[in-house]
């Protein structure tokens, strides 16, 4: 179920990604094609995923959660070029193919990711992606921001640089992942239900209660695949978060501890999705796609 659910998401997303893509001036071909590479190069789409499902969840088209969907894309590729830089993780591997800093330049990777930044707030600010009422617009980009920024995401990867070497015990360990993947995952599911047009307070909160455990669930199953996978099916290089020295989840709490913890949090997201029937079945899929995955 989730394989189709996937393909059929990640064509809709890809194909309202393309366009913004087209360099509108020749000088800015090489910018354009680094923003690109880094966006079109066999990302699993996760996110978007999330944004779709949540939307459909709540009785909206996946087509409403386009400009949602390209918008958490865009978040995560620019934060990926930027995590793989000599300045953070210094990876030169990223989904089977050389990094965007590697391909290209530092100087054009850096900018590549503050491009993508950009282009992922103004994707929701356009009524042509994102055709909601100004108030859920806005409702959006707040949300977008707040999750993007320091109080989130870049907040967390500060927290990840600056615990290099360090033992954080679990509640320290536990805000780090909740900020630097949390945070967008959280987000993706949060812009999804806005775009229905249809999000209440309930269906909110209850979503919200499911994303924060997939949320971090995601980065307990991507700390273990570092350990436990290979690079090819990785697609990025294994062990690189022990050879950085990074505090993660098996080392914490051991293999085991770590994936029963996984299951734990995969089993609260399922249980917040209760009150809803049928059309959260995506979003059941993605709780359990996130934790089995390979890659
Ligand atoms: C990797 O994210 C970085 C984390 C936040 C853990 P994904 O595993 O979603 O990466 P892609 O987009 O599929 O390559
Ligand atoms: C990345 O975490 C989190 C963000 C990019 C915000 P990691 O550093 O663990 O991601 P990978 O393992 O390089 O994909
Ligand atoms: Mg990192
Ligand atoms: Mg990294
Ligand atoms: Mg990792």
């Amino acid at each position: 179920m989730i394989a189709a659910y996937q393909a059929r998401c990640q064509k809709q997303v890809d194909a309202a990604l393309e366009p913004l893509f087209a360099a509108p001036r020749a000088e800015l071909g090489r910018l354009y094609a680094a923003m690109r590479y880094s966006v079109f190069n066999g990302g699993k789409r996760v996110r978007p995923l999330l944004a779709y499902g949540a939307c459909e969840a709540l009785g909206g088209t996946a087509q409403q959660a386009d400009g949602a969907a390209c918008a958490v894309e865009l978040i995560h590729a620019y934060s990926l070029v930027h995590d793989d830089l000599p300045a953070m993780d210094d990876d030169d591997l990223r989904r089977g193919q050389p990094t965007t800093h590697i391909a290209f330049d530092e100087a054009t990777a850096i900018l590549a990711g503050d491009g993508l930044q950009s282009m992922a707030f103004a994707v929701l600010a356009s009524t042509e992606h994102n055709p909601q009422s100004a108030e859920i617009r806005l409702s959006m980009f707040q949300a977008l921001a707040q999750a993007a920024g320091p109080a989130g995401m870049v907040g967390g990867q500060a927290i990840d640089l600056g615990s290099v070497g360090q033992q954080l015990l679990q509640p320290a360990l536990e805000t780090m992942h909740r900020h630097k993947t949390g945070a967008l995952i959280e987000a993706s599911v949060h812009l999804g239900a806005l775009a229905s047009g249809r999000a209440d307070e309930h269906s909110l909160a209850a979503l919200s209660t499911y994303a924060r455990a997939i949320g971090l669930a995601f980065q307990v199953q991507d700390d273990i695949l570092d350990v436990e996978s290979d690079t090819a099916t990785l697609g990025k290089t294994q062990g690189k978060d022990q050879a950085n020295d990074k505090p993660t989840y098996p080392a914490l709490l051991g293999m085991a501890a770590a994936k029963a913890y996984a299951l734990e949090l995969r089993d609260q997201a399922l249980q917040a999705l209760q009150p809803f029937g049928e059309a959260a079945e995506p979003l059941r899929a993605l709780a359990h796609y996130i934790v089995e995955r390979r890659n």
